[in-house]
């Protein structure tokens, strides 16, 4: 009966960090992996979706509250000019806001430009429509973008360029003059943007997001993508959001109602709370994850990593082995979690090949092999309780 699988569906294999992350949960480990926090969300949104539970808020809802408040902040933050009636689709998380966008403009043969290394879910939505995923490899270690690489990625076929600033996983921030440069092959080539800025509001060091819709000639051509789930510590929550030009959010809500019908009731309700926060929560947040920051880098340092970027957004670090550890990133993971009890994630598993090199078996870079990504949007007991546990170990 296998054979009834669809094509799409049997070549989304296990990855390597699946296993690991089995392994990690046999060994208990310390979880230094996953991008969520393990700390309680800001008291006022608990009591936002608790008042809803009680309120009887059980229903399909779409709380236009949502959108009229995003129009503003995009407003205020990035000077768009965005209607909340027409603009705006609240969806179940960034996931499902990508997971629409992308059905909503990609045909089969269409190809979707993306930065590499790249967050894992872009890639399987892309090809479960049947566009083509085409990477352009940010060069490491700073992670700079090579406008060469940009402009030999684009062909005829070009749908869309796919942009996550700040960065998972590098903790990149994209430049001004990095945003102009994907902003003027948008226009030039008459392309789409779709943005992931779900780490928006976490930025360190006066590095501020700016949103790619902002650019001139954008707005008409970018589809914006976040969510509550990093800004307020709910990634359990899936309130999220798509807002683009009405011909494209339209369709966008057309398929969300389709595919999901709408977010969890409740949750709609406390995510109008969060995005009401005072501006001293994001303040805060920022302070904090930048304090986390400094924390691991340290960490990471003394134990014998080579930290060479230091994360300017989102909540990762991605360290590279120093050149005398003989272990691939995978390797040293499995050793982290068997000897140390920690987990982080392998970067192998954020690096792709390009179809078209594969053809041509061009091997894919060393470096690929040489990141693990760590996540410190942890409690400051975890964070300790890993320091101990590395401290000990020294195996660099
Ligand atoms: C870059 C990026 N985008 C999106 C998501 C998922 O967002 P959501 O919980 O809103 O679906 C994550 C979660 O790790 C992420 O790192």
């Amino acid at each position: 009966m296998e054979d009834k699988l669809s094509s799409v569906a049997k070549n989304f294999t296990p990855s390597p960090i699946q296993e690991l992350s089995h392994l990690a949960q046999r060994c208990n480990a310390i979880n230094l992996a996953e991008g969520f926090p393990d700390f309680p969300a800001p008291p006022h949104i608990k009591n936002a979706a608790v008042h809803a539970i009680y309120s009887d808020f059980n229903q399909y809802r779409h709380v236009q509250g949502i959108c009229d408040h995003l129009a503003k902040i995009v407003n205020e933050m990035h000077g768009l000019d965005v209607n909340p009636s027409s603009d705006i689709v609240i969806t179940c998380g960034q996931t499902e806001a990508f997971a629409a966008a992308i059905f909503a403009i990609i045909d089969r043969g269409d190809e979707v430009v993306l930065f590499d290394p790249a967050y894992e879910t872009y890639e399987a939505c892309i090809t479960m429509a049947g566009g083509i995923p085409v990477y352009v490899a940010l060069d490491p270690p700073q992670w700079t973008l090579d406008v060469n690489k940009l402009t030999k990625s684009l062909t005829r076929r070009t749908k869309a360029i796919v942009l996550n600033s700040p960065h998972n996983p590098t903790g990149k921030v994209f430049t001004k003059d990095e945003l102009e440069i994907i902003a003027g092959a948008c226009c030039s080539r008459n392309c789409l943007a779709i943005t992931d800025e779900v780490y928006e509001h976490a930025t360190f060091d006066n590095e501020k997001h700016i949103s790619l819709a902002s650019f001139p000639g954008m707005q008409e051509r970018t589809i914006i993508t976040s969510s509550l789930s990093k800004t307020f510590c709910v990634t359990g929550w899936r309130v999220g959001w798509a807002i683009a030009p009405a011909f494209i959010a339209s369709v966008i809500r057309n398929i969300h109602i389709r595919i999901t019908d709408s977010a969890p009731a409740p949750f709609q309700e406390a995510a109008l709370a969060a995005l009401r926060s005072p501006v001293e929560y994001f303040e805060s947040l920022r302070k904090d994850y930048k304090s986390k920051r400094d924390y691991i880098m340290k960490l990471l340092t003394r134990i014998g990593f080579k930290i060479s970027f230091k994360p300017q957004g989102s909540f990762f670090l991605f360290a590279e082995l120093p050149e005398n550890c003989p272990l691939s990133d995978v390797e040293y993971v499995k050793m982290l979690i068997e000897q140390a009890g920690v987990v982080a994630v392998p970067g192998c598993g954020f690096f792709h090949t390009n179809l078209s090199l594969e053809k041509t078996s061009e091997p894919s870079s060393n470096y690929q092999k040489r990141y693990i990504r760590f996540a410190f949007c942890k409690s400051e007991e975890t964070l300790a309780a890993a320091t101990k546990k590395l401290d000990d170990l020294r195996m660099l």
